[in-house]
């Protein structure tokens, strides 16, 4: 069981840091009615695709069905995000806790949850557009998925292992969406303000996930991050079966193979197995993106996105700056 006094050293930490991550949330962000849609698949749009995802021209079909593919499913991964984060605000509702006392946790959830439905709703409406039709897979697995936090686990269990499972891919499309700033440095091009817009939200859940495997994890208790690690791997397994899915049911209605000799997609593959592997150790520590970068990874980034991070060099140390951190005994 976890007391309040478990979380007593870091509270006020906790609070202040979220407070700061969302202070400028109604500024640095976007909605989709305000983009110029008549923009999202013109012919020099689709060229732009190939040149993201080929390195060249002439790929635009197996491009658009790849980014079809893409941010179809992670548009579906963005509204189930959405869905749990509200359902833990619902079971915060009652906990005295230090983290939960005020506005500031409620806050920047609510604006995480708010910000992915926008995202979702976005890139549907994108890929609608690049596709002409909808790649639809059997209910999105979303019973499943959601299911999954439908326990009787501690919300911050939850909530670490929401902000787990969604960091991966927040920080492989962080590398895409420098790739795209490098190809396209005056955004010129739809796709490239389409990701830089959703950056501006993910800069903020980037942090978020930062606080809870950060200064969160580790003040849980030794059964309650086991718990984060079975929530994840399971998210993580029905995660891989909608993407099958996505490819299947986007093969099918594109009519394109978009995954042989796609340089994109195998840097994407290699990215996101490499931060699987890395960030969800066994050992109890969870690790950001950029703690995990080797040299072989660094080259792969920068020769892909012409920078050698993840998410810049000022990921957080809130929890090295708290004394007194609780080791969960039980
Ligand atoms: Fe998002
Ligand atoms: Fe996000």
């Amino acid at each position: 069981m976890t007391t309040p006094n478990r979380f007593s050293d870091i509270a006020s930490a906790i609070r202040a840091e979220l407070a700061s991550v969302t202070r400028l949330a109604h500024v640095r962000t976007f909605h989709p009615n305000a983009f110029d849609w008549s923009e999202a698949s013109t012919p020099s749009e689709l060229a732009f695709l190939s040149e993201v995802v080929y390195g060249e021209l002439d790929h635009e079909t197996q491009a658009v069905a790849y980014v079809t593919k893409e941010l179809a499913q992670l548009a579906e991964i963005e509204r189930h995000v959405s869905a749990v984060i509200a359902l833990t605000i619902g079971e915060l509702h009652d906990l005295p806790d230090p983290v939960n006392v005020g506005h500031d946790l409620h806050h920047a959830l609510s604006c995480f949850a708010a910000e992915e439905i926008q995202h979702a709703n976005t890139f549907y409406r994108y890929v609608r557009m690049l596709a002409g039709s909808e790649a639809r897979v059997d209910k999105a697995l979303f019973n499943e998925r959601f299911d999954v936090f439908r326990t009787d686990d501690h919300p911050y269990v939850k909530l670490v292992a929401l902000c787990c499972s969604a960091y991966v891919g927040e920080s492989v499309i962080t590398i895409f969406e420098h790739r795209a700033d490098a190809l396209d440095p005056h955004r010129a091009r739809f796709f490239t303000r389409l990701l830089h817009t959703h950056g501006l939200d993910e800069a903020r859940h980037i942090k978020i996930d930062h606080v809870a495997m950060k200064s969160l994890y580790p003040a849980l208790t030794i059964r309650q991050q086991s718990r984060v690690r079975q929530l994840v791997r399971q998210i993580e397994e029905l995660n891989r079966r909608l993407a099958q899915s996505f490819q299947q049911t986007t093969e099918l209605l594109l009519g394109v193979d978009f995954v042989t000799d796609n340089p994109a997609a195998a840097v994407q593959l290699q990215l996101t197995r490499t931060f699987a592997e890395r960030i969800f150790t066994e050992d109890g520590a969870l690790h950001t993106a950029d703690e995990v970068l080797d040299a072989e990874l660094r080259g792969l980034i920068s020769a892909f996105s012409g920078v050698d991070n993840v998410h810049g060099p000022d990921t957080p140390t809130l929890s090295a700056a708290l004394p007194g951190m609780l080791m969960g005994t039980q």
